[in-house]
């Protein structure tokens, strides 16, 4: 069957798009590459960020501060803006699709305590808000008569004159290329923190496949080297100790039993403290022995019983020992709004850079940008089906994707590539970390010259094509060192401290970097970090296609 638009990521922003562009007439398709259920926005468990009542304008105005204030001068006003005011009207949404919202004793939604909030503000469902969220919305998606298509694996655009034409997808079934028609595409498949394999809350999967699909398609990536550090994951596991765990009032304590920061502090700030006592030599814990055992038990159901499996520890009486981890990022695909310049591609959730996180993002936000920025992605979706037609592929783009895949079976190898998916994460872990240098990226970026160079090398071991697992991750791992590339290149240019971008040797924010950083492909591999330019400069330049700057 055809479809009018398809929707790429099954988390968030994906199912709103999904959801509001299907209607009667309009086909719509939701496509993932995995476990529907496996989203980072199913993994987002302490809450989303709202006003409840639109008329109140003295509290949108301090959502609106408080998310500004976070992104460090790099907040792009209108979009926060949009994003504040449109949050009541989103939460009711939900409410009404389903969502149960934890109430306080007078019935009303209860809001908790978030990093960076000035107020209580954080909507919740316990400490699985994400999923709560996430299975509701796959509910309604079905009601209305959304396909889904799982298990498929996006590896490009096509596109004719500029506008869009479908998608070329990898079928997980029988590795076969299969190419999907459409009037609109969404891309919502997520972010890029799963690159720090092993030292991230994400899915290994978030691989920033969308943002290296967009690169290829000729489109930019902007703010690359923001990402944000989680203050809290288990220290075996990486598994998110959610931030409502301080949100409830729990501590942080170092191994002398002292507590060190405001645990409520914007996340980059209790990240850096954290690292900072960790490389003194100590340890670092979250302390919920003075929550009673009944409000753990209500409000961190999930925590208490991950603490128990995972770690053996009963949180009533015992401390858990935390370190940060990569969770979320904020650069992505440029996009004004959720439009790209590609006519009928849009951008939402974590892997488009709309602004509205900036250099560092607010906890809680997340949930909220996905939702608001995926609602009108699918709007915009179907306007476009509406006015555009079905454009012709250019099957000698799909035919090189094919050829790819063939060449991925066809040889024999002796390389490892898992290993050197789990060495590409230690190494962006420890030199495009939390806290960075002009020698640890330079040694990142030679790094990622020598996996650039094995990319050719890199076969599948097992020929069989019927869910062949190592297919995927070979692709997967292609374009993790082309993304972990530009944010290796845009950390470079940013000589300066700002937000989650953290250099030891700039420690200082500059004005004259109060600006972004775009990454753009000049030619196939060879990638560029600039400044952005104001819009005007930009479309001369584009007009010219003069690409160096
Ligand atoms: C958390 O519960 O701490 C994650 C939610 C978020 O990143 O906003």
């Amino acid at each position: 069957m055809i479809h009018d638009v398809i929707v790429i990521g099954g988390g968030i922003g994906g199912l709103m798009a999904a959801i509001e562009a299907k209607t009667p007439a309009n086909r719509v398709a939701l496509l993932t590459k995995g476990n529907l259920f496996k989203s980072n926005s199913a993994l987002a468990s302490g809450g989303i960020n709202a006003v409840l009542n639109p008329y109140n304008t003295k509290d949108i105005q301090s959502h609106i501060d408080d998310t500004t204030k976070s992104a460090y001068g790099l907040g792009d006003k209108n979009n926060i803006k949009y994003m504040c005011n449109q949050a009541p009207s989103i939460i009711k949404k939900l409410t009404q699709y389903g969502v149960n919202f934890d109430k306080d004793e007078s019935g009303n939604i209860a809001q908790r305590s978030f990093g960076g909030g000035s107020v209580r503000r954080t909507c919740f469902v316990g400490d699985t808000t994400g999923s709560q969220i996430i299975q509701t919305l796959i509910k309604k998606a079905k009601e209305v008569g959304v396909t889904f298509i799982v298990n498929n694996f996006v590896m490009n655009l096509t596109t004719y004159n500029g506008k869009i034409s479908g998608v070329v997808a990898l079928r997980r079934f029988d590795s076969s290329v299969v190419v999907y028609p459409a009037k609109s595409v969404v891309l919502a498949g997520g972010g890029y923190a799963g690159i720090y394999r092993g030292f991230s809350t994400n899915a290994s999967d978030y691989t920033g496949d969308m943002l290296a699909i967009a690169l290829r398609a000729g489109l930019r990536l902007v703010d690359m080297e923001f990402v944000q550090f989680h203050p809290t994951g288990f220290v075996a596991t990486s598994y998110l100790v959610s931030e409502a765990a301080r949100g409830e009032g729990g501590f942080l304590v170092n191994s002398d039993g002292d507590r060190f920061v405001n645990e409520l502090d914007k996340r980059d700030v209790v990240a850096r403290a954290i690292n900072e006592q960790i490389s003194l030599g100590k340890k670092v814990f979250i302390d919920l022995r003075h929550l009673s055992k009944e409000l753990i038990e209500k409000k961190l159901p999930s925590l208490y019983k991950s603490a128990f499996l995972q770690a053996g520890i009963d949180l009533a009486t015992e401390l858990l020992p935390i370190k940060p981890v990569a969770h979320y990022t904020m650069g992505g695909i440029e996009a004004d709004g959720v439009e790209t310049d590609i006519k009928g591609l849009f951008v939402c959730g974590e892997c488009a850079s709309n602004g509205v996180h900036g250099a560092n993002r607010l906890g809680g936000n997340s949930l909220l940008e996905g939702a608001v920025f995926g609602e009108l992605a699918g709007k915009k979706a179907l306007e476009n089906s509406h006015k555009a037609d079905f454009l012709p592929i250019d099957y000698s783009e799909v035919i090189k994707d094919i050829k790819l895949v063939d060449k991925i079976f066809d040889s024999e190898t002796t390389k490892n590539f898992n290993a050197m998916r789990i060495s590409l994460g230690k190494m962006m872990f420890l030199n495009v970390g939390i806290e960075r240098n002009e020698d640890g990226l330079a040694k990142a970026f030679d790094y990622i010259s020598y996996l650039r160079s094995e990319v050719p090398t890199l076969h599948c071991i097992h020929k069989e094509r019927t869910n062949n697992v190592e297919l995927i991750s070979i692709l997967e791992l292609r374009n993790s060192i082309e993304i972990s590339e530009a944010v290796i290149l845009s950390a470079l240019k940013r000589k300066e401290s700002r937000g989650a971008h953290y250099r030891s040797d700039y420690n200082i924010d500059n004005q004259e970097y109060k600006k972004s950083i775009v990454i753009e492909e000049l030619k196939r591999g060879i990638l560029r970090a600039h400044f952005k330019e104001n819009k005007f400069l930009y479309s001369i330049r584009k007009l010219f296609k003069q690409k160096a700057i």
